[in-house]
């Protein structure tokens, strides 16, 4: 297994290229599917979660070629009506539920194996079932398996109401509703970038959607998408998460090929805490020079400060003067990353969806797990900023969504080593 070895305490100076959107090419990837021709799709991260979802695509009849610099050329024509998604890939991904959509707006019937293993109508799933069906979908479960299926061997466009602005269930929605007949209108839809870049995508290749980035998204089914090239935009999070590296370590470092405007509600919460940041047209120099400062932080749908970036924020927080506190209201179960960061030192307690971190200025590096990928980066940049080594483990999490974590920070002068350790040892590390 692989870990990083971090030793900390060294200010960050120099530039990183932010790579494409993981959760964006995750959408766009599938989408292809419902796609007659060849889609050249550029700006495609080099992370695992989008190696597997290519794997995926090329084992049910896609044809699927790096074209060099981050571009990728998919011809979905081969795939067939009856090809089935793998239970050993797609539960391994949950975006891999988009499979669902996309097939169901192709072929009009779907067979994808439960991602993760979840029940049907269970709350992750609940809304994007609801949107199949209210578009004439008949959905249910067997052997593992979501069956979708067009009832009368059609899809209606029809007005959709989500409970929670769900990203999966708008962009799965959108993917269903795209060659439909007649009108879909999707309300309470999500607004994060990488719904608006999905839509985006499709309108190059021939559909009609608009409004996406409201709360209002309309979709006029097409008959015939067509192939072209898109480039997906630059990732919000990863972005972030280098910004809070640079909170942590400080230092002075630009970020190229970004979008400010999606960075927006990170910058403005760094600028609360202390950190400088400026803008320019597809770059952010952050810089940290002074102590941070305290504050409050609660999570929401975009343009709320992103729960993808809690735990890093979290992390930046505990190198801070005064006690923060931090509620996160769009995920279940996402402060477990926590009790690896008191073993940092720092003094955190945790009530439900209440955090309340209590500033000490400093941690110290201790052999940590990273338990999903977001923790991973919060472990990282609590490590960046840390007196002496920390070795972080479970960093396969960390590669699921960041392309070369290690080369990348090491570029901006971090002293950080990558090292194959045996599985026996880690969990002697981490009882
Ligand atoms: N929810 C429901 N019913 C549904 C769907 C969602 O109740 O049918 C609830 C969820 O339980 C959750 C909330 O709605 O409490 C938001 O979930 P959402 O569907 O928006 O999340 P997601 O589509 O499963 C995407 C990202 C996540 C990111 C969330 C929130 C992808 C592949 N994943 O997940 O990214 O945290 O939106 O912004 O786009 C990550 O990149 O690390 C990651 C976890």
């Amino acid at each position: 297994m692989t870990q990083y070895v971090i030793r900390g305490g060294r200010p960050l100076h120099g530039e990183i290229n932010i790579s494409g959107a993981k959760n964006a090419a995750l959408a766009i990837l599938p989408a292809t599917l419902l796609v007659d021709g060849v889609c050249r799709i550029e700006n495609v991260p080099d992370v695992t979660d989008v190696t597997l979802m290519l794997e995926i695509l090329k084992d049910i009849g896609a044809t699927v070629s790096p074209a060099g610099g981050g571009a990728i050329l998919i011809d979905s024509r081969g795939v067939r009506a009856d090809s089935v998604a793998p239970y050993e890939q797609v539960r391994r991904m949950r975006a891999s539920y988009y499979l669902i959509g996309a097939f169901l707006g192709r072929f009009l019937n779907a067979q994808v194996a439960m991602p993760g293993g979840c029940n049907l109508g269970v709350r992750p799933v609940d809304q994007h079932i609801k949107g199949f069906e209210m578009l004439g979908a008949d959905v249910h479960v067997n052997a593992g398996f979501i069956h979708a299926n067009a009832r009368e061997g059609r899809l209606v466009g029809s007005p959709i109401y989500l409970d929670v602005a769900s990203v999966g269930a708008t962009i799965n929605i959108i993917l269903a509703a795209v060659m439909a007949d007649g009108l879909t209108v999707i309300e309470n839809a999500a607004r994060e970038p990488h719904v608006v870049d999905l839509a985006n995508f499709l309108n190059s290749t021939g559909a009609d959607i608009k409004g996406a980035g409201t709360d209002i998204i309309k979709i006029r089914g097409r008959k015939l998408l067509t192939g072209g090239a898109y480039t997906i935009i630059p990732d919000q999070i990863e972005a972030g998460t280098y910004m809070a590296a640079v909170a942590a370590a400080g230092g002075e470092v630009t970020l190229n090929n970004v979008i400010p405007k999606h960075l927006e509600c990170i910058t403005a919460k760094l600028t609360e805490i202390g950190v400088e940041v400026k803008e320019y047209d597809e770059s952010v120099l952050v810089r940290r020079t002074r102590r941070l400062r305290k504050t409050n932080i609660k999570t929401l749908p975009y343009p709320g400060f992103p729960t993808d970036m809690q735990p890093q924020m979290a992390a930046c927080l505990s190198f801070a003067e005064g006690t923060s506190m931090i509620t996160e209201s769009v995920a279940d179960n996402r402060f477990r990353y926590m009790d690896e960061l008191k073993r940092m030192g720092a003094r955190i307690q945790v009530d439900g969806k209440l955090a309340v971190v209590e500033g000490i200025g400093k941690l110290s590096g201790a052999p940590v797990q990273a338990c999903d990928l977001r923790a991973g980066a919060a472990l990282i940049v609590a490590a960046l900023g840390a007196e002496g080594v920390t070795e972080v483990g479970g960093v396969y999490h960390v590669e699921r969504g960041y392309e070369d974590v290690s080369g990348k920070l090491r570029g901006v002068g971090a002293d950080i080593r990558v090292e194959e350790v045996d599985d026996s040892e880690m969990a002697g590390q981490t009882g």
